[in-house]
């Protein structure tokens, strides 16, 4: 079963998708960790998506939709993929048809997160992850078990994003409002919409989106 998280930053879309990955085996493809990927080498695309990145504008349909596809590729056959992320734009949402069907994939739904936006700056403000493992964490809504030592590896470095800064956060919702929530009629037209509330807390928010895939 094939799947997109769809929902502005800071809606809770990585930390569900992690969540899928360790219940149901789901594969998790982030175009924004592959992306922190891709601007860690030193290169030109990598200063050029740094860039892009920072400034919290989309980096451009051709690459994002490259990678889903290289990625996919990858993937045996029957293992159901989280898009989280991706498509963002028009544009992307009409190459995923396309690579789906080339690859035989159908999509079975798209879980549209439903959030304040208020809440938004607060929750990315506070957000940070393992060093080691990549597991999310929040400074008030999701802390360790152990103070310093990640529940999932064990280990004690955590980093935060330097998109996380509310200037930053400010484009990166501006470009959702323009031109990612507009691909959610594509996508309404064939009945695959489901929205579920994600001001709840992160384990109800999780049980939400089960009962829409699973019952
Ligand atoms: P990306 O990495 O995709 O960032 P984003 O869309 O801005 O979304 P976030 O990762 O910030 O939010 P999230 O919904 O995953 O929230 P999370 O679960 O972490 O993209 C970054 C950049 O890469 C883009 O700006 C763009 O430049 C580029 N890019 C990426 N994909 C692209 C594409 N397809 N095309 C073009 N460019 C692309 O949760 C946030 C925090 O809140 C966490 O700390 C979490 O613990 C907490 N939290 C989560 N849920 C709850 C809850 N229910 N209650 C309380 N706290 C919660
Ligand atoms: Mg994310």
């Amino acid at each position: 079963m094939d799947i997109i998280l769809l929902g502005p930053p800071g809606a809770g879309k990585g930390t569900q998708a992690q969540r899928l990955v360790d219940r149901r085996g789901m594969v998790q493809l982030s175009t924004g960790d592959m992306l922190r990927e891709t601007r860690k080498a030193d290169s030109e695309l990598g200063r050029q998506v740094a860039a892009v990145m920072d400034s919290g504008a989309l980096v451009s349909d051709e690459i994002v939709s490259a990678m889903i596809d290289a990625k996919l590729e990858t993937l045996p056959v029957g293992t159901g993929v989280i898009f989280d992320g991706y498509p963002r734009t028009a544009a992307q949402a009409h190459s995923l048809d396309t690579i789906l069907a080339g690859r035989n994939r159908t999509l079975a739904h798209v879980i549209e997160l439903d959030v304040n936006e208020d809440a938004l700056v607060e929750r990315i403000v506070g957000r940070y992850t393992c060093a080691a493992c990549g597991k999310g964490y929040h400074d008030t809504f999701e802390q360790p078990l152990v103070a310093g030592t990640c529940d999932k590896c064990g280990g004690h470095e955590f980093k935060r994003r330097p998109d996380d800064n509310e200037q930053t956060v400010r484009t990166r919702m501006a470009e959702y409002r323009a031109k990612t929530a507009p691909i959610l009629p594509i996508y309404g037209a064939r009945g695959i919409v489901a929205q579920v509330d994600g001001m709840a807390d992160i384990d109800a928010v999780t049980g939400a989106i089960e009962t829409v895939l699973f019952n």
